[in-house]
């Protein structure tokens, strides 16, 4: 069954088609908000609004299909920015009831935690999900498609949040990521004095508000800083944040029994936090797995999967819904 897959739920566009497994077309489209250091919603909003129609034409001529063959849609619902979403499940809207085809509406992180499954047939339900992106950052137990048991989130700012101001202080591009990733090859991991976030607290919760000011601290009272100083700061920063989430993990793991993880999300594609990932799940003697790195940033095979899983796990669909810009992943239900 073919399936189109829509996500405009911040600031990347991103369409799919698949066919079960096999990814037909996929076309993305990243904006670039660097000028101002963040996304500004309203630009955004304006900017899917212009560049989905386009992507849409493109993605059927690259994938070589017609509207026709479309047999059912999968949209991002929430959560993200209202007005993002909004151009997202209308077009979707339009374009499932024109075509007369069953439509889903996808939660953006079940969607970031079940497109694992596509590439790993072994990974079955139940199985612990750790999710570290640019504007959230918790761990759940994946029950099954829409069945969630969150086990712990942010108090404050997400992981990759975090990642992005040290960059933007660092006078490095937005998303600050893959910026801090290459700086810390070069970087003494133990050079600056970080404090690693909530140390002694044993629960599945994180917080990297106060980390994240520590190293803007550290940069304002060390400058000018060298290209080594740069390295270090990252290096630093990235040592600090995964010893906090792998206790985290570790206290989940031990907590839930289960022998299955994921890591997930734009900061799972770094190599360094898939590495130390990887490290735990050996320790604890899990089965660790993560998608391709082009499958944890935000894109839209994983919207497609989701509307795979969905239509695999007989969820009804729907063409009456509305935008969901605040839809905690443990209230799934109660803002339909
Ligand atoms: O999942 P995502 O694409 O969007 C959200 O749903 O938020 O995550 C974006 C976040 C950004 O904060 C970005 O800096 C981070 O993922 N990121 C990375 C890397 N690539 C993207 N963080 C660390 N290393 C990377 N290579
Ligand atoms: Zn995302």
């Amino acid at each position: 069954m073919l399936l189109l897959g829509i996500e405009t739920s911040c600031d990347e566009t991103a369409l799919c088609l698949l066919d079960h497994t096999k990814v037909r077309g996929h076309v993305l489209f990243s904006q670039d908000h660097s000028a101002s250091g963040g996304v500004i919603p309203t630009v955004a909003a304006r900017e899917h609004l212009t560049t989905l129609p386009l992507l849409f034409t493109r993605l059927l001529k690259e994938a070589n299909l017609s509207l026709k063959e479309i047999q059912g849609i999968g949209v991002t619902r929430g959560p993200g920015l209202a007005g993002c979403l909004l151009v997202g499940v209308l077009f979707a809207q339009g374009l499932a009831l024109s075509l007369q085809k069953p439509l889903w509406a996808i939660h953006h992180l079940e969607a970031h935690i079940l497109v694992a499954r596509k590439e790993e047939a072994t990974l079955s339900f139940p199985y612990l999900a750790l999710l570290l992106s640019g504007g959230h950052c918790l761990i759940a137990i994946v029950h099954g498609v829409e069945k969630y048991t969150l086990l712990g989130q942010t108090y404050d700012d997400a992981a990759g949040e975090c990642l992005d101001k040290v960059a933007r202080a660092l006078g490095g591009p937005y998303p600050g990521g893959p910026y801090v990733e290459e700086r810390a090859l070069r970087g003494d991991p133990y050079a600056v004095p970080l404090p690693i976030p909530l140390i002694k607290e044993k629960t599945c919760h994180f917080s990297f508000s106060g980390l994240k000011t520590a190293s803007v601290r550290w940069i304002a009272n060390n400058a000018p800083l060298s290209s080594q100083d740069k390295d270090n700061v990252c290096a630093s920063l990235q040592r600090v944040m995964t010893e906090s989430i792998e206790r985290r993990l570790e206290y989940a793991l031990d907590q839930t029994g289960l022998k299955q993880c994921v890591m997930v999300g734009g900061v799972a594609s770094s190599s360094y936090f898939r590495q130390s990932f990887l490290s735990l799940c050996h320790k604890k003697g899990v089965e660790g797995f993560f998608p391709p790195p082009s499958s944890c940033t935000d894109n839209g095979i994983m919207v497609a999967w989701a509307c795979y899983e969905h239509l695999s796990a007989g969820i009804t669909p729907s063409y009456d819904f509305s935008i969901a810009p605040y839809w905690p992943l443990d209230h799934y239900h109660s803002s339909l």
